[in-house]
């Protein structure tokens, strides 16, 4: 980034004011910072959600996608294609991300790789000065967890965490709701999500890895392995080395609903979980086909739990989030809300959903960066709480149920035992970022 695009970037009242102007940065009285409307994105990780969410930047006029990173060639050529048939541009190919984050002109790192390669990338990004939109949940353990937030906070970093129900209408209006009391006195919230897609067929053989892809770069700072099919795109999330099963998957989003209409900002007072796999005892996935788990607070307890291959839930929905207060119940998912009142203490009340989040997410993103706002919609910060809450959850069940005491500012566990879950061991010459 040049001098004058950087400042550019900066300068966020004078921008806010351009950028109100249609198509102010080619005018000629601005012509100083010629391409400097515009803001250069680069996406690492290309196939699903990464795809997803660069074509939600890619509406939005100042944005130019200038980069492109993927370890399977295959996935790669496709993200290339669709960009130019989508949105008739062209972007440089990338292997490695770290080529990518050496480009000055590169602005904003979308990151939408397996969940075990965030923390480094993030931290990489920080320090190279870009803006970061990361996927969640932002790492697949606690202690990377705190060394994102670190790094953004040492370099300043804008950052959102693709957790979109924060930019959702009907989510914020819940939040308010509940924090104007209309419920009474809250004793429990109740966090659910059933899945089919979490369970996994019987494990098939390792095999070669498949052409166009650099297997030793996808598995990054996780254990040597062989390829298998079944730990390689999308499923990767059921095996701990990559991800953390619905717990991690679902739960960071839901959780995140449960803690923000409760207030609370930090790690629970105990956690207590026990998980199986009773479902499909044969299925290739390692994580929990069914879990329970109880979060502790001083006046209320909060609960999780999961089935994979069974996807019936209470109140006829297979995921979501309810309230249940001495004045009525909230329950509430991604369609809506609606409050089921005890006997005709209170109204009963709903809102249904837009289904504009993910927009609405990226177009705050895109806001604060132009602003050098940090307060994005779902900072670092908050994405790091629900992920410390899913790996607390995960930690209890994978210890048959020990009743955990996190202490978050020690960074320990009440249990020398759980220790051992907090922060993965890199495989050389892959480092753990200590900031
Ligand atoms: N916000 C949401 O609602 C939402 C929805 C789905 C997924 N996600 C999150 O998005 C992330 C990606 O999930 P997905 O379903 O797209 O996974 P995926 O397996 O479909 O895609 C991941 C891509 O990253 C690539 N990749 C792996 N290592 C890489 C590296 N070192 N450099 C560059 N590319 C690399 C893979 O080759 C693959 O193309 C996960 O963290 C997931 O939890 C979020």
């Amino acid at each position: 980034m040049s001098i004058s695009r950087r400042s550019f970037l900066k300068t966020g009242s004078a921008l806010a004011v351009g950028a109100m102007l249609p198509n102010i940065g080619h005018s000629s009285t601005l012509s100083n910072i010629s391409a400097n409307d515009m803001i250069n994105v680069a996406l690492i990780g290309c196939k699903n959600m990464g795809w997803a969410n660069l074509s939600d930047f890619m509406p939005h006029k100042e944005v130019r996608c200038v980069a492109l990173c993927d370890v399977d060639k295959n996935i790669l050529a496709n993200a290339a294609s669709k960009l130019e048939a989508d949105f008739g541009q062209k972007a440089e190919l990338y292997n490695d991300y770290r080529k990518v984050l050496e480009r000055k002109d590169v602005d904003i790192v979308i990151i939408g790789t397996p969940d075990h390669w965030h923390c480094l990338q993030f931290v990489d990004a920080c320090a190279a000065g870009k803006a970061v939109y990361v996927e969640k949940p932002i790492a697949n353990s606690i202690a990377e967890c705190d060394a994102m937030v670190k790094a953004a906070k040492k370099y300043n970093t804008v950052a959102q965490v693709g957790q979109q129900q924060r930019s959702s209408k009907h989510w914020q209006q819940m939040v308010e709701y509940i924090r104007a009391g209309r419920l009474g006195k809250i004793g429990q919230v109740n966090v659910w999500g059933n899945f089919n897609y979490a369970a996994m067929p019987a494990p098939v053989a390792d095999s070669p890895v498949p052409d166009g892809v650099d297997f030793d770069m996808w598995l990054g700072p996780s254990p040597q392995l062989p390829f298998n099919q079944q730990r390689f795109h999308g499923s990767w999330r059921m095996f701990w080395n990559y991800g953390g099963g619905l717990m991690t998957d679902w739960g960071v989003h839901l959780l995140d609903m449960g803690l923000w209409g409760m207030d609370v900002k930090t790690v629970p007072n105990y956690t207590i979980a026990s998980g199986g796999k009773f479902y499909f005892p044969e299925g290739a996935h390692e994580t929990f086909d069914s879990l329970q788990v109880t979060y502790g607070f001083d006046d209320f307890i909060m609960t999780w739990s999961n089935s994979a291959g069974v996807e019936s839930g209470p109140y006829g929905k297979n995921y979501g989030v309810l309230f249940k207060g001495t004045n009525g119940t909230l329950v509430a998912n991604r369609d809506d809300w609606e409050v089921y009142p005890e006997g005709d203490k209170i109204g009963k009340t709903s809102m249904k959903a837009d289904y504009r989040d993910h927009k609405d997410h990226v177009s705050n993103f895109l806001e604060c960066v132009k602003t050098r706002n940090t307060q994005t919609a779902c900072t670092i910060e908050n994405g790091s709480l629900c992920a410390k809450y899913a790996q607390l959850g995960n930690i209890s069940a994978r210890m048959d149920g020990a009743r955990l005491v996190y202490d978050d500012n020690a960074k320990t566990f009440n249990n020398a035992e759980a220790d051992k879950y907090l922060r993965p061991a890199y495989r050389s010459p892959w480092i753990f970022p200590e900031i």
